[in-house]
């Protein structure tokens, strides 16, 4: 197969470009990624050499650049690329998220159609639902109502939304998912739990929003690329499908964690005012993709946090690259 991954340069889009190049030795893979700030070649510096990968710089959300290079012929659209960070959406500015997370789908909605291309597979997130209470036992299902309360889970939902009109409208061999967070190697340190890492390694405070309660439901990155896999092979067009790590901790479950794993002390944790609209708790129910496409995480928590904290311990040139870019380029970064 030839695969068209958008985003690939990303924390999640590079573990799925190198999953599926090192599990299928004939596929191809063209990653189309802008190379934001959150985009880092160096990702992918290990298999951008071999003559199954190749990389264009572009934008989802530009009709001809995505048009041109759609027009080469693939068999399948993986689109990871995305603003992602809430605190961006929030402090930045939504407009940016608008464009790529809303707009940037629907054009390749448009030339998915334009190029007669068989499968394209939307990843969204779990954010989309809104946010659970702390004290029941709920969990979104792929028909709990779309509630985002960030900027960023609001323009995810708007480009989810528009892959569902594209299937209802001309049958669109659209898929979609909506994941919880993910956890590995190769993420940009401004998301949580690579953030605390870097701060207990320089001995510095982890600042935890709020009462630092908030529950995410936390899957290892590479389960995730899995179920992507999944869904371009067996996944039904006009399906969404939810993909969850049956894992709930607290963001104050996660600093203590990563502390302990380090060897640093829990006086290294501090609280700070809340996000707003901070969304409380998240937690998925997988069981439709466990049922359908035979999906079912494998990863238990307690090793692979463990081997992330490591490899990010042990990855201090990738590390030190990025803190030399972090001024230049994400201001946001805190
Ligand atoms: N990280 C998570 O925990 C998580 C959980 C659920 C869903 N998701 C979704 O998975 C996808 C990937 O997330 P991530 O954490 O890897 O993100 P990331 O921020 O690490 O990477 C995003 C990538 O998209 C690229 N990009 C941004 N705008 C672009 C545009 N207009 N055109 C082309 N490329 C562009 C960036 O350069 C970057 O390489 C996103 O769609 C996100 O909503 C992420």
């Amino acid at each position: 197969m030839k695969l068209f991954v958008t985003g690939g340069a990303g924390f999640i889009g590079s573990n799925f470009v190198r999953h599926i190049l090192q599990k299928y030795p004939d596929y191809k893979v063209t990653n189309f990624d802008k190379l934001t700030y959150a985009g880092n070649l160096d990702n992918l510096a290990d298999i951008a050499q071999g003559e199954r990968y190749d990389f264009i710089k572009g934008d989802i959300a530009d009709e001809a650049q995505v048009n041109e290079a759609l027009a080469r012929g693939y068999d399948a659209v993986i689109n990871f690329a995305a603003e992602t960070h809430v605190d961006r959406s929030i402090h930045a500015g939504a407009r940016d998220f608008v464009l790529t997370n809303t707009l940037g789908v629907q054009t390749l909605l448009d030339a998915v159609r334009r190029h007669d291309i068989k499968k394209m597979v939307q990843i969204s997130t779990d954010e989309v639902y809104g946010s659970l209470e702390l004290e029941d036992s709920s969990q979104f299902t792929e028909d709990t109502p779309f509630q985002p309360n960030a900027p960023y889970a609001a323009a995810k939902a708007g480009g989810d939304l528009m892959c569902r009109a594209a299937f209802k409208t001309y049958g669109a061999p659209v898929v979609v998912s909506h994941c919880s967070n993910n956890y590995g190697p190769y993420q940009f340190p401004e998301k949580l739990i690579p953030f605390f890492i870097f701060k207990a390694l320089k001995d510095e405070l982890l600042p935890l929003y709020g009462d630092g309660r908030n529950v995410r439901d936390w899957l290892y990155v590479l389960d995730h690329c899995e179920a992507i896999d999944l869904m371009v092979h067996k996944g039904v067009a006009g399906e969404v499908y939810n993909i969850g790590g049956h894992n709930e901790r607290s963001n104050l479950d996660i600093a203590k964690i990563i502390l302990k794993e380090l060897g640093k002390p829990e006086s290294l944790l501090t609280f700070v005012a809340d996000r707003p609209g901070h969304d409380r708790r998240y937690a998925i129910d997988a069981s439709k993709i466990e049922r359908e496409l035979g999906w079912k995480p494998k990863r238990d928590f307690a090793t692979a946090i463990r081997e992330t904290i490591r490899w990010y311990q042990e990855h201090t040139n990738w590390v030190a690259k990025l803190e030399a870019r972090k001024a230049e380029l994400n201001p946001h970064i805190k």
